[in-house]
């Protein structure tokens, strides 16, 4: 499902300010200030003390968070001082979620107006429980698939190929649910050519979108993960030929599910130039 929301999400350390900005111009749909695995346990309180400003520029995207894990004593004060930001963040990213009661425990804790939720699956416990993951809460938004921690607690090598399965089953239990799908980040920072080449492969495993490391990643996935002019022209194609019974459109017999779909690729990225 192309989506709007969620192509590009650039994330940044909360004890990296001088990179706020740069966070916020990057072009990302979506800036996410890192409280977790980017910050060492000995900075914690810093960055706690110093991620609110993240949320302070109204010119900049929709602006999240990424917290600790709730099942670790960091994640319940980083959670407990969100109500006390200036400027509320617009998601948060849950890490290490395993079970339905981890999301449970945050929508109680953020109150009767959450922000959107984002559940990081990454462990194998969290694939395991993935159906009733993504049934959890009314905030949940989207499931973000994190790699580097998965590949690790498997002890296997981050490639792409063992992640396959993992990485479809996240896809899965997102849309079931009515969820966005988020990819992990590629890490190889200088290998721009990299990130496009797992981009496309979590494209067309259904992902709408993926994490960057950094800004020079943004303008690679908002492309990968939109629509191009030939996709859309075939959408608009698809939708003239009408809703009704069957079709067919560039030698391809159409049917109801390609009506809906290309109407709602037109409805978000718009029509193409005649
Ligand atoms: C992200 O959190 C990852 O573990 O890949
Ligand atoms: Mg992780």
């Amino acid at each position: 499902m192309f989506s709007r929301y969620c192509r590009s999400v650039l994330s940044v350390p909360a004890t990296a300010p001088l990179r706020f900005t740069s966070c916020h111009r990057s072009g990302a749909d979506m800036c996410v200030v890192d409280l977790e695995d980017s910050v060492s346990p000995h900075r914690k309180d810093e960055a706690r003390q110093g991620a609110p400003e993240f949320f302070k520029d109204p010119s900049a995207p929709r602006c999240g968070i990424r917290v600790n894990a709730v099942t670790d004593p960091d994640g319940l004060r980083d959670l407990l001082a969100l109500p006390h930001y200036p400027v509320r963040p617009s998601f948060v990213h849950l890490p290490k979620v395993e079970s339905p009661r981890d999301i449970e425990i945050v929508d109680h804790v953020l109150g009767d107006d959450p922000p959107d939720l984002f559940a990081v699956i990454e462990t194998p416990r969290g694939v395991q429980n993935l159906a009733a993951i993504a049934g959890a809460g009314s905030s949940l938004r989207g499931l973000i698939f994190g790699a580097a921690d998965y590949a690790a607690a498997l002890g296997i090598a981050l490639d792409w190929e063992p992640l396959v399965a993992a990485r479809a089953m996240v896809v899965n239990a997102a849309r079931a649910a009515g969820l966005l799908a988020i990819d992990s980040p590629t890490f190889e920072l200088g290998d721009v050519a990299l990130v496009r080449e797992e981009a496309t492969k979590a494209r067309r495993l259904g992902f709408s979108g993926k994490i960057a490391v950094h800004p020079r990643q943004v303008p690679v996935l908002t492309e990968v993960f939109s629509p191009d002019t030939d996709q859309l022209a075939h959408a608009g194609r698809i939708v003239a030929a009408g809703g009704n019974g069957v079709a067919t459109v560039d030698g391809r017999m159409v049917g109801k599910p390609f009506f809906e779909e290309s109407r709602r690729l037109l409805d978000e990225f718009g029509h193409p130039p005649a």
